[in-house]
């Protein structure tokens, strides 16, 4: 196919070189600044510039790979002036919206779809490095999902279909799962910290069991691989830890009572934690006991 990439930041210099390494032929990489557009196509060796019709117009996918709060403004501004060719697929890489947002490409006969990749991009080669392998999640319209899938395939990642209304909720667990994990592992960090353990040492004390439980939720999913003072109903531990926070950081007290909380519905769920010992848990954690 022939692809153009409009907005060269971390997902669309990724999607860049993976497309072109699978054999497809990029028209051009459009930005912001010049240098985002020169420094993503040096690393593909195409044209590149700020003005983005010159190289929407040669493709038959277009990826919006801009912020997804100007994704629909774009792709409005490129429409308005013709510069996408009937049955070209225009796609954004958000997770949170959905095709809709494009739906301004149709006036020009092109066919709207998201297309978002299920992995962090930290940067460009972080996301060459991890993206094949992972999922990436399909929505949009029927004219662009062959297409889609077969793009799927060739940068070796797997297809996610999802309906167009599903997205906001889809993005939230991936969200969850990825954000509010990172801030997890922050937040533990920063109770190594108060323990005397300096960040240096804390992340890789801590990175073997972090990937110890990755492994166990791969292998038998969350329930079962739940493990801990409140899987086995050790209140008292609940307790001594509460009254160490509440000395040496306090602040931490309402983060740790609700994923306290939390954890015990799962407790409950891997049948493992009794009545008595379950409501003295709620009772340190501040929970409603029935
Ligand atoms: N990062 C992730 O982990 C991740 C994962 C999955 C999906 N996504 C989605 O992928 C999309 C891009 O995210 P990203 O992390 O790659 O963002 P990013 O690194 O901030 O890159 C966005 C690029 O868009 C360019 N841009 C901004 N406004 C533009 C405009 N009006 N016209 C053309 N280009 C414009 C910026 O240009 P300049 O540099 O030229 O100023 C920047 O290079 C978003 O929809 C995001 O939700 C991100």
């Amino acid at each position: 196919m022939r692809i153009a990439i409009i907005g060269a930041g971390n997902v669309g210099t990724a999607l860049a070189v993976l497309f072109q390494a699978a054999g497809h032929q990029l028209t051009g990489i459009a930005s912001l600044s010049a240098v985002s557009a020169t420094s993503a196509a040096q690393r593909v060796s195409v044209a590149h510039g700020t003005n983005p019709l010159i190289f929407t117009r040669e493709a038959e996918v277009i990826f919006l790979t801009t912020p997804d709060r100007v994704v629909a403004e774009v792709c409005e501004q490129i429409a308005a002036q013709n510069g996408f060719s009937a049955g070209a697929i225009v796609a954004h890489t958000s997770g949170a919206h959905s095709s809709t947002i494009l739906e301004s490409a149709s006036i020009n006969g092109a066919y709207p779809l998201s297309f978002h990749p299920l992995q962090t991009f930290a940067n460009p080669d972080a996301g060459i490095q991890n993206l094949p392998g992972s999922f990436i999640t399909v929505e949009g319209h029927e004219g662009a999902l062959p297409i889609a899938r077969q793009l799927v395939e060739d940068i070796g990642c797997k297809l996610l279909e999802i309906s167009t209304v599903s997205k906001p909720l889809y993005h939230a667990a991936a969200c969850i799962a990825c954000n509010y994990f990172t801030t997890l592992i922050e937040e533990a960090l920063q109770v190594m910290e108060a323990a005397g353990v300096c960040r240096d040492d804390g992340l890789p004390a801590l990175y073997p069991l972090i990937e110890g439980t990755l492994k166990n939720i791969k292998r038998v999913g969350p329930t079962r691989a739940l493990t801990g003072p409140i899987a086995r109903g050790d209140a008292s531990t609940i307790k001594i830890h509460l009254l160490a926070l509440q000395e040496k950081l306090p602040e931490l007290m309402p983060f740790y009572k609700f994923f306290g909380l939390a954890t015990v519905d799962l407790a409950v769920a891997k049948g493992t934690l009794g009545e008595m010992e379950r409501k003295k848990i709620l009772e340190y954690l501040g929970g409603n006991k029935n």
